[in-house]
């Protein structure tokens, strides 16, 4: 991880800790911004959200009053480092503890602020023991105050207060979040990890008021509230049927991943996470608490159904479909370059992304990654090649060969002489075994990086094997970059089927997108301001550019996708941007709501002292 911030923001020097200092003196200093403000020096403008050293922003009783509406759950937020910072929080012993379990995502999820990702890392945490000396620390984009919501009333309570003092918000679940849609500096934050009112199965679902068409009676699962995959992969798991759920099972099951789309193994099979939604539960920037579903507000639906997360109001809960089970048959395929030149590897990828269609309307679905010259290993020892886990549903090990074998012909001819290619397969005899042994595993977090990504139709790999083959070289990096790229074939199959959906807010490229690639870029951990900046653009503009020349209909996965892309709006919704930006205007007229690169974020920007402003 960088010791340095990967963005200038740091918000005066206000906000240079020692926060500690700074909270004691808060009574101090505050008096002291607010004849400032009359002095006109700090102008709040009433097209800007309430910053902390404005005079709108709640003194310390008003805080304490709403913290008692919310039993007492309001937390004051700190840096997760800041024991390793000169001040009345310093402790060496806490922070050799934070930063050993800095990369531990259960450890960042625990806590109100933890952002595995962080568009900017502003208080990092200090390696002691490599002689690591502290540098500065910030508060940065993390909210000040944080709702730990334990009952709905407490959602409610927190958006009211939001509203009524003029305050950003941030809804929070595990902080998975790549792009900053977690975070937002001087905010409060609706952490709704603690809001939990349980998993229930039922056989056969009945829509709520028992009136309208429903397409779907069949087993369905209730989640109600900030549940990760991992706690309710088991309730299905017990019931014997499968339900679409992350890849990763400490992804939020109601939150970022399924309103901005949300694939997992079963995706292909089922549909995405999205496309799972029978009805929700959401709390509304006036706070009221509604039903989504085919019978009422079924504009809501449709925008929680894809349109984006942090957006239309807070889920609290969600009615999925429960599908049933089914074996696997899965495949692995790991390709070792022999060689130092790159050549035969990206000619052999060129040859699988062209065949991706075909494999997956035989039924493949799956994950790879592949680099010409990986920071870390790909497998066993090697770092560079390509490795990936496919897998069919309800497919005999020879069906599941026959389905590969045009493609494993076009890439023997490289085996043993520029490349060495393994391929094994493994059958299991129903859904969970193949997922807890094969996908439901932690990757190691921390690091840092950027991405993008792209969607890929038939056309984009099919139409111009030349122009594949160069966009090839180009998001494979030199060697020397430190570039590494994610395949995710989670598409075609019952997404495509589900376009027929009527109430959807997903990206439409997904309903003629296979797969998505993500390619990425780490630096490392002495990296300068100068080179990250470097980086970031080469990700943005050569990489991911070199994707949408190919893919020039399609669009991005929001959720995986490039923080920094400037035709975000294009890439992440596509044709429905329109439709979504009259829902938020339906559902949240006010703006209680904002994110990074949601539905109605470009009306806003954020100056370079860290306020929220109407443009
Ligand atoms: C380790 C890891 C594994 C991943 N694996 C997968 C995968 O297998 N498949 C996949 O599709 N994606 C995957 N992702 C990407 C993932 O979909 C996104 O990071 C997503 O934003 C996570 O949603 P969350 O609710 O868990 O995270 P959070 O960071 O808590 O929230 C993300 C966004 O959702 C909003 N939000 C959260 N809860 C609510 C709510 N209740 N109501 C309204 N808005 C809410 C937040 O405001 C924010 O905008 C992975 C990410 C990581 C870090
Ligand atoms: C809110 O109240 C609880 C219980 O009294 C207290 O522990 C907590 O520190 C308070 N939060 C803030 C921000 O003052
Ligand atoms: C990650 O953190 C959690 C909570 O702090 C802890 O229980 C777990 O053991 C940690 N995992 C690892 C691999 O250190
Ligand atoms: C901290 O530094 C020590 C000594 O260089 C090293 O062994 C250790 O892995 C580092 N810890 C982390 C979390 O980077
Ligand atoms: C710390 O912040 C100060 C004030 O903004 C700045 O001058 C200095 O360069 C920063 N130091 C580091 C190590 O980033
Ligand atoms: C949030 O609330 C839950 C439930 O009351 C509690 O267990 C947890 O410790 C709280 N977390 C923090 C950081 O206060
Ligand atoms: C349900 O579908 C039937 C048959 O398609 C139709 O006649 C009926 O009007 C529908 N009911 C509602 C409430 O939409
Ligand atoms: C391959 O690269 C390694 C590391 O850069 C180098 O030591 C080796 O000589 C190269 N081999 C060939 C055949 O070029
Ligand atoms: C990687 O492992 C293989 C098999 O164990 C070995 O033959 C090869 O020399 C190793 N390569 C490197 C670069 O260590
Ligand atoms: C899975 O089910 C299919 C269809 O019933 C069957 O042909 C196949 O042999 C089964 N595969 C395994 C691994 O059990
Ligand atoms: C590639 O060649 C090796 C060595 O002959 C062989 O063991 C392996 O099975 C071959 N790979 C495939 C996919 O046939
Ligand atoms: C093929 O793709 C390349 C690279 O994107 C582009 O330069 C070229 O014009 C394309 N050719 C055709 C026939 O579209
Ligand atoms: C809250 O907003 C919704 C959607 O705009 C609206 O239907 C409802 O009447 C509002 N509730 C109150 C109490 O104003």
């Amino acid at each position: 991880m960088s010791k340095h911030t990967s963005s200038s923001r740091h918000y005066t020097e206000d906000f240079i800790w020692s926060q500690n200092i700074q909270s004691k003196m808060r009574d101090l200093v505050f008096p002291l911004l607010f004849i400032l403000i009359l002095q006109g020096k700090v102008a709040a403008s009433p097209t800007c959200k309430c910053a902390p050293h404005d005079g709108c922003w709640p003194s310390t009783a008003v805080w304490n009053d709403f913290n008692a509406t919310v039993s007492g759950q309001l937390i004051k937020t700190e840096p997760l480092a800041i024991s390793c910072y000169p001040g009345p929080q310093y402790n060496p012993t806490t922070c050799a503890s934070v930063n050993v379990q800095w990369s531990n995502a259960t450890f960042q999820g625990n806590s109100p602020v933890g952002i595995e990702y962080p568009l900017q890392l502003a208080c990092p945490p200090v390696n002691a023991s490599a002689g690591e000396q502290p540098g500065n620390c910030s508060i940065g984009e993390i909210p000040w105050y944080a709702v730990n919501a334990t009952s709905i009333e407490h959602v409610s309570a927190g958006i009211a207060f939001g509203k009524s003092h003029n305050i950003r918000l941030v809804i929070k679940n595990t902080g998975h979040d790549g792009l900053g849609r977690s975070e937002g500096y001087g905010s409060l934050e609706i952490w709704i990890r603690h809001l939990r009112t349980g998993i229930t199965y039922r056989d056969s679902y009945i829509d709520g008021c028992h009136s309208c068409n429903t397409t779907w009676n069949g087993p369905a699962i209730t989640i109600g509230g900030g549940y990760t995959w991992a706690d309710v992969y088991p309730v299905a798991k017990v019931h014997g049927v499968v339900v679409v759920g992350g890849g990763t099972p400490s992804v939020g099951s109601i939150g970022g991943w399924m309103q901005g789309g949300g694939h997992g193994p079963a995706s292909r099979q089922f549909g995405l996470g999205a496309d799972q939604v029978l009805e929700a539960q959401v709390v509304l920037a006036n706070g009221s608490i509604v039903t989504a579903s085919p019978c009422e507000n079924t504009d809501l639906l449709s925008a929680i159904r894809g349109g984006g997360p942090g957006t239309y109001g807070v889920v609290v809960s969600t009615t999925v479909k429960a599908w049933p089970m089914f074996n696997v048959t899965s495949q692995q395929l790991a390709i070792t370059s022999l060689t130092n030149d790159s050549s035969p590897l990206l000619d052999a990828l060129t040859i699988l992304y062209s065949d991706l269609p075909a494999l997956n309307d035989a039924g493949y679905a799956g994950y790879g990654s592949w680099s010409i010259a990986s920071s870390y290993p790909l497998f066993a020892n090697v770092t560079s090649g390509y490795i990936h886990s496919f897998y069919m549903f309800n497919r005999s090990e020879q069906g599941a060969r026959a389905a590969f074998a045009t493609t494993l012909q076009k890439l023997l001819p490289f085996n043993t002489t520029s490349l060495s290619i393994s391929l094994s397969y493994t059958s299991y005899p129903d859904y969970w075994s193949f997922y807890f042994t094969e996908s439901g595993i932690e990757p190691p977090g921390g690091g840092q990086g950027t991405l993008g990504s792209r969607l890929f139709d038939r056309a984009s790999v099919q139409d111009n094997t030349t122009g594949l083959r160069e966009m090839m070289a180009i998001i494979a990096g030199t060697s020397d970059q430190m570039t590494s790229n994610n395949l995710e074939l989670v598409s075609g199959g019952q997404v495509f089927k589900d376009a027929d959906e009527p109430y959807s807010g997903l990206n439409p490229a997904w309903r003629t997108s296979y797969f998505s690639n993500i390619v990425s870029r780490a630096w490392a951990t002495d990296a300068s301001d100068e080179h990250i900046q470097r980086v970031k653009n080469d990700i943005t503009f050569v990489k991911t550019g070199a994707m949408k020349m190919l893919a020039r209909n399609t669009g991005a996965y929001m959720n995986e996708a490039d923080p920094f892309d400037p035709d975000y709006e294009a890439d992440f919704y596509g044709a429905h941007y329109q439709r979504l930006r009259e829902i938020k205007r339906e559902y949240d007229p006010h703006d209680v709501f904002y994110c990074r690169t949601c539905v109605g974020s470009s009306e806003w920007t954020q100056h370079d002292d860290g306020r929220l402003c109407r443009k």
